[in-house]
């Protein structure tokens, strides 16, 4: 069965890699590629996921660019997470063409064009393209399948002590996303600390051989710089992917239902996910969260998109 896709992202080196499995694995039909101010100006991420579609032979998706900042707050930070191009220590072809229509207007014709239940949203940076579509057309509340979205984490933070990146840039739109009454399915970085890039990762990949593989381990080294002084992790995490893996392949993931709100107020918890496990979740019940990983089934899903893409890209397709 074909799962229908939009990949709202930020690239990203993580975001980078939800696209190529997105664009690489036949089960996926990537509908469009939307991007939001997140880690770096919305220009730049823009220009980043273009460049990627160069790269990995995506000509057939539309690409929009969106919000260029959160809807109330301003989009600032001292150290972007992936430093001045939102995507350092890589080289890029030229970038693939951009669409006119602005994102939240592709997100809306792409999901009301299609039938109830088809299409999956798929954020991996701030959701405020996600919640300017739902305040637009509230229709697509009901018409999509389900928002499976990197952002949050239930024990965790990593851009303040109980703060993600992706829900403390755009909180109020991630408290619309939440607090509407579709499914979401929230992969925190309780679950995405578990996508460790091992040096073991990095053999099979450069085992692929090829410019792709080449390009994936060039993000690997970006990683692993950024992670170099975190003693907690032996390995960085790669987030994004998680989300795709889910869509994919259900079993990728264990997950919980449980009511999740995310923090608007608090001195020192805005942009917190606060999820409730007091109790078992109520029927009606719409939010779940990741909790474990099944660590090979994902890096085999993975590392099959980067050698299909190769093939892809040596066939001419
Ligand atoms: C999230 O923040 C971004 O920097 C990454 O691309 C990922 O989406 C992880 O907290
Ligand atoms: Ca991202």
């Amino acid at each position: 069965m074909v799962r229908k896709i939009i990949l709202d992202c930020d690239p990203g080196h993580d975001d980078a890699l939800a696209l190529m499995l997105a664009h690489g694995n036949p089960e996926i039909e990537l509908l469009a590629v939307t991007t939001v101010g997140g880690n770096q100006t919305l220009f730049k991420v823009t220009d980043n996921a273009r460049r990627i579609a160069t790269l990995i032979g995506m000509h057939d998706v539309p690409i929009a660019a969106g919000c260029e900042r959160p809807l109330v707050r301003t989009l600032e930070f001292e150290t972007p997470p992936y430093g001045e191009t939102g995507l350092d220590g890589v080289i890029l072809p030229e970038p693939a063409p951009l669409v006119e229509q602005h994102a939240v207007d592709l997100i809306i014709d792409t999901v009301m064009s299609h039938a109830p239940g088809e299409v999956t949203l798929v954020p991996t940076g701030p959701l405020t393209n996600i919640a300017m579509a739902v305040r637009k057309e509230p229709r697509i509340v009901n018409r999509v399948k389900e928002v499976v979205l990197m952002g949050g984490g239930y024990h965790v933070g990593n851009w303040s002590a109980v703060a993600e990146f992706n829900i403390k840039i755009d909180p109020e739109a991630a408290h619309i996303v939440f607090n509407e009454p579709w499914e979401v399915l929230m992969v925190g970085l309780d679950l995405t600390y578990q996508a460790l890039a091992t040096d073991e990762i990095a053999v099979r990949i450069q085992g692929l051989g090829g410019s792709i593989a080449s390009f994936v381990l060039d993000l690997f080294k970006f990683f692993h710089k950024a992670y170099q002084n975190e003693p907690s992790f032996e390995y960085p995490p790669v987030h994004d992917p998680c989300t795709v893996a889910y869509v994919i392949d259900p079993k990728v993931m264990d997950t919980v239902r449980v009511p999740i709100d995310v923090e608007l107020s608090g001195s020192l918890t805005t942009g917190m996910t606060v999820a409730d496990f007091r109790a078992p979740a109520e029927s009606n019940c719409h939010t779940r969260t990741g909790t474990k990983l099944d660590f090979d089934r994902f890096w085999d899903l993975v590392i099959d998109a980067i050698d299909r893409i190769q093939q892809n890209i040596k066939k001419g397709i």
